[in-house]
């Protein structure tokens, strides 16, 4: 049974239509893709889902709760975590201050906001030696992990990550590919926007290619991989094998 199912979403900024009507879900154990080059929609279309822009038709389902028209920080509630194109951190605060605020909701319960913080440094074994340094000061791979690490105190059943391996050398993406899978494997539903193709499709279940708003393509992430449109869009005409 899918957690996330979306279903006609119609999303834009003024007069301009952004995307015209996206139909998509995302199961829990599953990690679903969203591919597309500039200027597709992707990023509209979390914005969407997380109730950072108002959907304006179609709808949105978690859970089987409609999120239509409902105010984001409740989205948040309801277990929908959004982690940001780049990253968004509180710069001038730490490590363990960036994680407290994404713990905003449990604040009241001390030992419990604390034994989630432990498991994040213990997911993330850099952000434990790092926990007094100002996020601001951190390499890039260690801020999209503070970013990760924010979004997932709070425990949410959907993760949604906005380009999390964009500016990032190889092995630090291949870390925090590593971590979402493991993510996945515990029974998280995730849901992938990228730019880097050839990679997600190796660790997503299964994708949808946006173009232009729409959705041009979807389907188990091993056959797109083979597809002769996203090879030639996506995967420089290669194979990827
Ligand atoms: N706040 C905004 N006001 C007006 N237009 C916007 C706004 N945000 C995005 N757009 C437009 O909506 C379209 C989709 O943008 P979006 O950011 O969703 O694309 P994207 O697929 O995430 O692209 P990228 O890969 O570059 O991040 C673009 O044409 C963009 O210019
Ligand atoms: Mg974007």
């Amino acid at each position: 049974m899918s957690l996330l199912v979306v279903e006609g979403l119609r999303v834009g900024y003024g007069k301009v239509e952004v995307l015209h009507g996206i139909d998509l879900t995302v199961a829990p154990g599953e990690i679903v893709a969203l591919l597309g080059s500039n200027g597709a929609g992707k990023t509209t279309t979390l914005r969407a889902l997380s109730g950072l822009e108002p959907v304006r038709g179609g709808k949105v389902v978690l859970g089987g709760e409609s999120l239509n028209g409902v105010k984001a920080h409740r989205i948040t509630a309801l277990g929908l975590a959004h982690v940001p194109e780049r990253r968004r951190l509180f710069s001038p605060l730490t490590v363990e201050e960036n994680l407290r605020l994404g713990g905003y909701l449990i604040r009241d319960q001390a030992a419990e906001l604390k034994r989630r913080m432990e498991t994040m440094y213990a997911l993330f074994p850099r952000l434990a030696e790092r926990r007094l340094q100002l996020a601001g000061t951190l390499s890039g791979g260690e801020q999209q992990m503070v970013a990760i690490a924010r979004a997932l105190v709070l425990q949410p059943r959907l993760l949604v990550l906005d380009e999390p391996s964009m500016g990032l050398a190889p092995l630090i993406v291949r870390s925090i590919f590593g971590i979402v899978k493991r993510l996945r494997d515990e029974g998280m539903a995730v849901l992938l926007v990228e730019q880097n193709a050839r990679q997600t499709l190796r660790i997503a279940d299964r994708a949808y290619v946006l173009e232009s708003g729409s959705i041009l393509i979807h389907g188990a992430a091993a056959d797109l991989a083979l597809d002769p449109r996203v090879q030639a869009a996506y995967l420089g005409g290669a194979a990827a094998a």
